[in-house]
This record gives structure tokens, sequence and C-alpha cells, in this order.
């Protein structure tokens, strides 16, 4: 017996066409990838078999019955839960009231709660979420705040469990902690639906595969054994994946240098150049201080001693001097670092580049800054491309190009990367890396952060290890391979 069925599910938005007739079988017990390009229609396709978003066509069949949810609350209270890919908690209010978002106090407010916690403690528990129930949900980390969300949906028991890119935002930890919560719920005979684009993950967790390309099922419940990575990266692209060009720029005289750097609990006297022309990979475990750098660089954290030197000899007082001085931060981190979503994706890209040219003192026309905003667009392939359609509307990836995007329009010297391609999929991710060695090429700075090793590898000349706040290695040529990365991160000796 199938758990849930799809069956010629289409959607359109205005002009927009996102599912064409796209199928999914569930079944219990199983552990099924949907997988896809970004703006594919995953996201879209899980919508409609929750309530939250009302299909053109199409039927949607729990067990052997027809149906169609109105809410996710409805969805939920049949049975089939949803982690989104947008996190759907309310800042404001505590952990636990963010876990019962639809329950009614049935026997006055304080005996209702006692009970809410004593089956949310579990939950919390399983998941390794060390955290007051009573703190407030915006007082919480991005990883915090995706448990959270992951654990609202383990509460109703659900027979299917649908998780949107609920890795992401995790590290490695957390992800392989829930990839086991996931294994016994799989025993326990519920249909879990997992959307990644880490293959390696996908690979090792599922028993199926279904596989959408602009808006259809290209790849059909198909057993994940009879599958490889090949067939599967062709199936979303619908060709091979690119491989990213290297061409051989004349290195820059531009030049960014820490020297001493100290920073509280954080970073102990680090020095660390890099030329212009270069594109410099730090790596290091959680804490151990890559992303520290990155934020000093950044201007974002002051050290208590040491000095950070910027292309043309400027020092960065706060982030906003450190943008003035031609320095460009891109997270992967989309929800932190605000892209405005309620506003077209030009004015997105258009928007930090008036603080860049505030120094040279220039006046930008509308006309001029959207021009150009669609030309970078198209540069990093945002689809649709279609500069005016509101941020907020497009595909989780397609919102990380954009935050790309919007740093590239600054026309950086000194461009940071931290976990840029969270989200990304494949072919895109190929091409964000030959668009970082076309930046380099024209003479610029290029750091990188990132817990993808595999990243680090296909992007970096040159890998700076950290290890406890200090650099504790520098890999170049042969010896950047994942191996020696992961075993100088965590023994601090390559
Ligand atoms: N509310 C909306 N209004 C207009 N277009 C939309 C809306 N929601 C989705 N789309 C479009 O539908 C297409 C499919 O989007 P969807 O979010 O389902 O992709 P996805 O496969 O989840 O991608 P990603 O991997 O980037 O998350 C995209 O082109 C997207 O821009
Ligand atoms: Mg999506």
């Amino acid at each position: 017996m199938h758990a849930f069925t799809a069956h010629g599910i289409t959607k359109t938005y205005g002009g927009v066409t996102a599912l064409a007739g796209a199928d999914l079988t569930l079944r219990p017990g199983s552990v099924h990838a949907l997988l896809g390009e970004n703006g594919a229609g995953k996201s879209t396709l899980i919508k409609v078999i929750t309530g939250a978003v009302a299909p053109d066509a199409g039927t949607l069949r729990l067990a052997d019955a027809d149906v169609a949810f109105a809410s996710t609350a409805e969805a939920a209270a049949n049975g089939v839960a949803v982690v989104s890919q947008e996190l759907n908690l309310f800042p404001d209010l505590d952990v636990l009231a963010n876990l019962y978002p639809m329950r009614e106090p049935t026997r006055g407010p304080l005996l209702d709660r006692a009970e809410m916690l004593a089956k949310a403690l579990p939950v919390l528990d399983q998941l390794g979420l060390d955290i007051d129930p009573k703190a407030k949900l915006g007082s919480l980390s991005l990883a915090q705040r995706q448990l959270v969300e992951i654990a609202k949906a383990l509460i109703v028991q659900p027979r299917v469990l649908i998780l949107d890119e609920p890795t992401s935002a995790l590290d490695k930890d957390s992800s392989s902690r829930l990839l086991d919560i996931l294994r016994v719920l799989r025993d326990r005979q519920v249909a879990v639906v997992f959307v990644s684009h880490i293959l390696e993950e996908v690979m090792n967790l599922c028993d199926e595969i279904t596989v959408l390309r602009e808006g259809r099922t290209v790849i059909d419940a198909r057993p994940r054994a009879e599958l490889t990575i090949g067939d599967i990266v062709h199936a979303m692209l619908g060709k091979d994946l690119p491989v990213p060009v290297r061409t051989t720029g004349t290195p820059g005289a531009a030049k960014l240098e820490l020297r001493g750097v100290t920073v509280k609990d954080r970073l102990a006297d680090v020095d660390l150049a890099c030329s212009g022309g270069e594109i410099v990979g730090l790596a290091g475990l959680a804490g151990s201080g890559h992303t520290t750098a990155l934020e000093v660089i950044a201007g974002i954290r002051r050290p208590v001693r040491g000095s950070v030197t910027l292309p043309g000899g400027r020092r960065p007082r706060d982030f906003r001097s450190a943008i003035a001085a031609g320095v460009a931060l891109v997270s992967g981190d989309r929800r932190r670092v605000g892209l405005m979503l309620d506003k077209p994706v030009w004015e997105n890209i258009a928007q930090v580049r008036p603080v860049a040219l505030a120094a040279a003192g220039g006046l930008l026309r509308t006309g001029a800054l959207r021009e150009s905003a669609r030309a970078l667009a198209e540069r990093v392939r945002v689809q649709p491309p279609n500069v005016d359609v509101r941020a907020g509307l497009l595909s989780g990836g397609n919102q990380q190009k954009v935050v790309l995007a919007k740093w590239l329009a600054a026309d950086p010297s000194v461009l940071l990367l931290d976990d840029p391609t969270r989200g990304v999929d494949l072919g895109a991710r190929a091409e964000i890396h030959t668009l970082l060695r076309s930046v380099a090429d024209a003479g610029k700075v290029v750091v990188l952060c990132s817990t993808d090793l595999d990243e680090l590898v296909a992007a970096c000349d040159r890998v700076v290890v950290f290890h406890k706040g200090k650099v504790c290695a520098e890999l170049t040529g042969d010896r950047i391979d994942q191996h020696t990365i992961l075993s100088t991160m965590n023994t601090g000796v390559a």
C-alpha cells in the first residue's frame, strides 16, 4: 500500500510554471529523496501536498482516500507533517509556544503548558537540543531554530514527514543526529521525504529517489541502488555537470594582511596574507577561528590586538567602513544577511552598491542601477531571469544567487564568502565556482570559508586550516584534498 501519492500536479504563478504534471509516490518505511535543480518545483510540490498551496490540477491520496488539505495544520492533524524551507516560527514567542502553534489551551494555560512540556522534552532531547523551552525563539541560533522546526513536526507523530532542506542550516553533528532520527522513523514505518542538494547525504540515507526537472517528474520513485550519482545529476540538469573552467589570470597587486590578530576567546595571534588573483580557503571545525577571521576582515568584529590591512592600506573600523573600503561578504545564511523579500530582485542587487560608491561620491540613477542589476542576475543565472520579480518569490537557491549578485555589484577588491553555496544546486554551484575564479583572475582577493570540504577542494588555490584559534597549517597543490583537510582540522597538525 502507498502511504501517499501525488499525481499530475500542476501549478502556475502568473506566467511562471512551477509544476507541470509532477508525480510523487511514497511508501511507509521508506526514506524518499526529492531532488532537482533550484527552481525545479520541489518546495511547491511539498506546499501542495501539505495544504499550504492549492494546485491548479492533480490528485492527492493519503492511504486510499483522496485528500485536499486546506492548511498545513489540517495536514498535520491528518498525520502529514512538514519542515519547510522557510522557517515558520514566531521569534517573539518562547520555544514551547512555537512547538504547539495551533494548540488551544483546554484545561487552563498552566496545566496545559505542563502537558506540552512533558511531550516536548523527549523530542528536544532526541534532537540533542539543549535549550530552555521558556527561551524566546528569537534568541536562538539559526541551527537551533531549524531544530525547533523539526521538533514541531516530530511532536505530531506523523505518518508522512516531509523535510525541505533540513540540513542546510545545520552543522555536521546536528545533521548526522537528524539523519539518525530519520532512520529510526523509517523503522517505525513512517514515510519520510527528504530534500537536499548534498548528494552524499542523499546516497547515504535514502531508499528511493524522485527527481523533478522544470516541474515534471523525470525519475519516479526509483530504488537508490539502481542509480549512480551521474544518473541523478544528468536527470536533474538535463545534461552533465559543467566542469569549472580554470583560467590563469595575472596576480593583482591587491593585498590583504592580518598581523598578530587576537580576538578574546576566539583568535590568538593570527597572521594571514592573501594576494589578488588567488582564492584562499579557510577551514576548521566550528569555533576554531576561521569564521572569526572572516568577521575581523569584514569589520564586524574588532580584534583586541593586531591589525588588519585591506588593499590600498585602509583598515576596517566597522562593517560599513569595510564595505566602503571595497570588502564584500557573502553569507550562506541568507535569512541573516537579510534579503528584502518584499522588494524586487533588482533593488536587492542594487542595495550595497551606493554604500560602496559613497566614498567616491557617486550618485546613481535608478535606471542605471536596475540595468547593472539585470546584467549581474544574468551572470549568476538567477531563475526566472526577471529582476522585477519580488525576491521572496524566488526558490531558496535562487535567493542565494541574488545575495551573491548583490555583493558582486559593489565590485569589491576583497570578496569574502561564508558557505556561499548552501542550498544551491550542483549545476549552479559549479557556475559560482567558475565565477569566483573570474573574480580572482581580475586581480581581486577571494577568501572562502566553507563547511563543505568538496567546495574547498574544488575552488581554492590554498587552504589555511585553523585549530583552536590559531593557524595550524597551509595546504597547497596536491595537498588540498578532503582527507588532509579533515584530519588537519581535527588534529591541528598536517
Ligand atoms: N508564490 C510564488 N509566486 C511566483 N513564483 C513562484 C512562487 N513560488 C514559487 N515560484 C516559482 O516556481 C518555481 C519553483 O519554485 P520552488 O520553490 O518550488 O523550487 P525548488 O525546487 O524548491 O528550488 P530550491 O532548490 O531553490 O529551493 C520557481 O521558478 C519559483 O520562482
Ligand atoms: Mg525549495
